[in-house]
C-alpha cells in the first residue's frame, strides 16, 4: 500500500514517514522544500520525494491516480495508487501568520481546499468514496482556553487568536462539510507542542528559523546562541512561566499509524488531541535540560510573547481509549535527551 506524505521532509512529517516505513508500507512525499529538508526524505529515509506545490491539482491528479514517476507510474500508465494521504504541509509561524495571513490562507487553507477536491475527484474515478485523509491540526485551533477547560478535551470551543490557527481550524470545518457531504473518510489531530527527536538519532527538529522553547534552550546550552529569553515571569502560574504539554514527535507518529490504520479498516470522521496530559512551565524545561546537559544557560525575562495562553495541556484520553494509543517517551527528561542528542549532530552556527 502507497501514502503519500504532504509536508513529509518537516519535521512531524519525516517522524511519521518512518514510522509508516516501519508498517512496511510505501511512502511518496510531496513538499516544496519552502521549510522542508531535502537531504531528510532522500538521504535518511529514503523515499520517493517530489518537490512541488500541493495546489497543484495536476500534479496531485498524477500522484493519487499513480500515474506520476514517483508512484512508478507514467501518464495513462499507472504504478502504484495512493490509497491514503496525511497531509502536514504548513507554514506554522504565528508571528508572520499575522503579519502575512494572505500567504497562510492560500498555503494551509487554499491548497488544503485543492487537496479535498483531489481526493474527491480520485475516488470517484475509482467509483467509491473520496480517498481518506488523516490532518495535522492544531491546539492553537483552541485559542486561549479558560482555566476551568483544561486538561483541553476534543470538545473544548475552539476560538483561534491568530491566522495560523484560524487557518488549521477552517481546515478542520472544510474536512468535516466533506464528511458529511461526500463522505470524506477523516482523522484529524491536534497536536499540543510536538518536541524531541527519532531515539536512533537521524531525524530532529531543525527549524530556520526556529521559534520553539526545547531547540532554543539547547541553542542556548550548546553556546549556539549566547542567551534565552523566557517570554514572561508573570502568568497565573506556580513560578510565573507559561505551561505547556510537551509531546514526543516519534510518539506523535505512531498515532497516525493508528489513525490511518482505523481510518482504513473503518472510515468516518475523527478529531484526537495528542499531548500527554502533563503540564511543564517554561522554567521547569529550562531546569530540565540544565540538569540532563550538566550545562548552564544565560536566561532573561523579556515581554510576554503576543498571544501566548498561561496553560496548555492536553486531555488525550480518546486517543488512548479509540486508537489504544499510548506515548512510549511521556517524561520531559527523555524527550529533552533525545532532542539534546539530535541537537549535537547540528553544524554550530
Ligand atoms: N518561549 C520562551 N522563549 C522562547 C521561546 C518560547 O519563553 O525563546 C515560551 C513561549 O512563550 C511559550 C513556551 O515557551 O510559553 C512554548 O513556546 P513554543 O514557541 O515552543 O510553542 P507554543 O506553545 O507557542 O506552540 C503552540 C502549539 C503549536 C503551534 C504553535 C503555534 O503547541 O502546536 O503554538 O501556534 F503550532
Amino acid at each position: 500500500m502507497t501514502i503519500l506524505v504532504t509536508g513529509g521532509a518537516g519535521y512531524i512529517g519525516s517522524h511519521t514517514v518512518r514510522a509508516l516505513q516501519r508498517q512496511g508500507l510505501r511512502v511518496v512525499v510531496l513538499d516544496n522544500l519552502v521549510y522542508g529538508h531535502r537531504p531528510v526524505v532522500e538521504q535518511v529515509l529514503q523515499v520517493p520525494l517530489v518537490v512541488g506545490q500541493l495546489g497543484d491539482r495536476a500534479l496531485l491528479d498524477q500522484l493519487l491516480s499513480g500515474e506520476h514517476p514517483a508512484t512508478g507510474g507514467a501518464p495513462g500508465r499507472p504504478g502504484e495508487a495512493i490509497e491514503a494521504v496525511l497531509h502536514f504541509a504548513a507554514y506554522a509561524y504565528v508571528g508572520e501568520s499575522v503579519a502575512d495571513p494572505a500567504r497562510y490562507y492560500r498555503n494551509n487553507l487554499g491548497d488544503s481546499l485543492i487537496l479535498l477536491e483531489a481526493l474527491l475527484a480520485e475516488g470517484r474515478r475509482r467509483g467509491g468514496q473520496p480517498l481518506p485523509l488523516v490532518f495535522s491540526s492544531t491546539c492553537a485551533t483552541y485559542g486561549i482556553p479558560d482555566p476551568e477547560q483544561i486538561p483541553i478535551a476534543e470538545t473544548c470551543p475552539q476560538r483561534p487568536i491568530n491566522p495560523y490557527g484560524r487557518s488549521k481550524w477552517m481546515v478542520e470545518q472544510l474536512i468535516a462539510d466533506f464528511g458529511a457531504a461526500y463522505g470524506l473518510p477523516s482523522v484529524i489531530f491536534r497536536y499540543f507542542n510536538a518536541a524531541g527527536a527519532d531515539p536512533v538519532g537521524d531525524l530532529g527538529e531543525d527549524h530556520t528559523p526556529e521559534t520553539h522553547l526545547i531547540p532554543l534552550v539547547l541553542d542556548a546550552l550548546s553556546g549556539r546562541s549566547p542567551y534565552l529569553q523566557i517570554f514572561g515571569d508573570d502568568y497565573p502560574t506556580a513560578d510565573g512561566t507559561c505551561i505547556r504539554d510537551y509531546i514526543h514527535v516519534s510518539d506523535l507518529a505512531d498515532a497516525h499509524v493508528l489513525g490511518l490504520r482505523k481510518l482504513l479498516a473503518e472510515g468516518g470522521s475523527h478529531v484526537f488531541n495528542l499531548g500527554n496530559g502533563t503540564g511543564y512551565s517554561v522554567q521547569q524545561v529550562i531546569d530540565t535540560a540544565k540538569a540532563i546537559t550538566r550545562r548552564g544557560l544565560l536566561a532573561h525575562v523579556a515581554p510576554r510573547r503576543p498571544g501566548d495562553p498561561p496553560v496548555l495541556v492536553a486531555s488525550a484520553e480518546r486517543a488512548r481509549r479509540e486508537l489504544g494509543w499510548q506515548p512510549r517517551y511521556p517524561e520531559l527528561s527523555t524527550i529533552l535527551s533525545h532532542a539534546w542528542a539530535w541537537h549535537q549532530t547540528l553544524i554550530p552556527h
